[in-house]
């Protein structure tokens, strides 16, 4: 098959494309990833060159190439329960102290495919009864949001989820789904998902109790990182939580949050 090169101005094109747009700051040392991220669009328009693609991108609608381009890069991984210590303070020191009188609101940020979110409702279900929850997941990416929404899952992707949950909340796939998993329809219910892009977070957004911003900082530079937060500060609940990555950092930008444990905060 044919191998794409791409041109240091080509790369720098997307990347300040993508820059622009998501916030993403994309190093020297992704070129190789570009290239073979966007070199099947290229042989999908039988185009030659990485300039012709990027014209080709920049004359499209937002929804149409810019849209795919988004979607090719961004990484997406995520699993259930990841970093499980953020839901042990979930359920320990937040929903167990709950006192109910409102709806308990959950805002997972930067949701990829909805793992994350399905995560933290069933939590919320098991330990809130029937008190009231809703929770909304939002990502850059219209690919993983489809696939958050549709809820089906391979079973070999599982592996966090605890068994009593399991039992509880998911629905085994039989026949032709063998292998697969479904969340509850009562559980999806409770859980929507919508576009949102963190640089530029609707006005109307929130408050929520708790915000899951967690391993999207990462890709941003330090500039963007103190916009992001700021506006999602803005979007908490007087004491709400957020919840940033276990690799991720604040430092020097938590203005309005105070470190309750690493990786937690708490709105001042
Ligand atoms: C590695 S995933 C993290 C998923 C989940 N939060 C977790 O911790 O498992 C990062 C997600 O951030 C999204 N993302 C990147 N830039 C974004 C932006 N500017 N606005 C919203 N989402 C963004 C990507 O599309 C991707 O799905």
């Amino acid at each position: 098959m044919y191998e794409f090169k791409i041109t240091d101005n080509e790369f720098n094109s997307f990347r300040e494309f993508i820059y622009d747009y998501a916030g993403i700051s994309l190093s020297d040392e992704k070129k190789t990833l570009v290239t073979s991220r966007l070199s099947k669009r290229l042989r999908h328009y039988s185009l030659k060159t990485f300039k012709e693609y990027f014209d080709l991108m920049i004359s499209s609608p937002p929804s149409g190439e810019r849209q795919v381009v988004v979607d090719l890069l961004t990484t997406n991984e995520t699993y259930f329960f990841r970093e499980p210590k953020h839901f042990a303070f979930l359920e320990k020191e937040i929903l167990a102290k709950w006192k109910g009188g409102k709806t308990f609101r959950v805002w997972s940020a930067a949701s990829s495919t909805g793992e994350e979110a399905y995560s933290i409702a069933m939590l919320v279900d098991d330990m809130l009864e029937n008190r009231p929850w809703e929770i909304f997941g939002s990502d850059i990416s219209s690919r993983v949001l489809k696939k958050a929404q549709q809820a089906h899952y391979l079973q070999n992707r599982i592996d966090g989820i605890p068994i009593a949950f399991l039992r509880k909340y998911c629905l085994q796939g039989m026949g032709e789904h063998e292998g697969t998993l479904l969340i509850d329809k009562a559980l999806r219910q409770k859980v929507s998902f919508a576009p949102v892009n963190l640089k530029q977070p609707p006005k109307n957004l929130g408050p929520f109790d708790v915000i899951f911003l967690r391993n999207v900082l990462i890709y941003f530079d330090m500039e963007t990182k103190r916009q992001i937060i700021k506006q999602i500060v803005e979007k908490m609940h007087p004491d709400g939580y957020l919840f940033i990555g276990h690799s991720e950092s604040l430092k020097g930008i938590h203005d309005g949050l105070e470190t309750v444990i690493p990786t937690v905060y708490r709105k001042i």
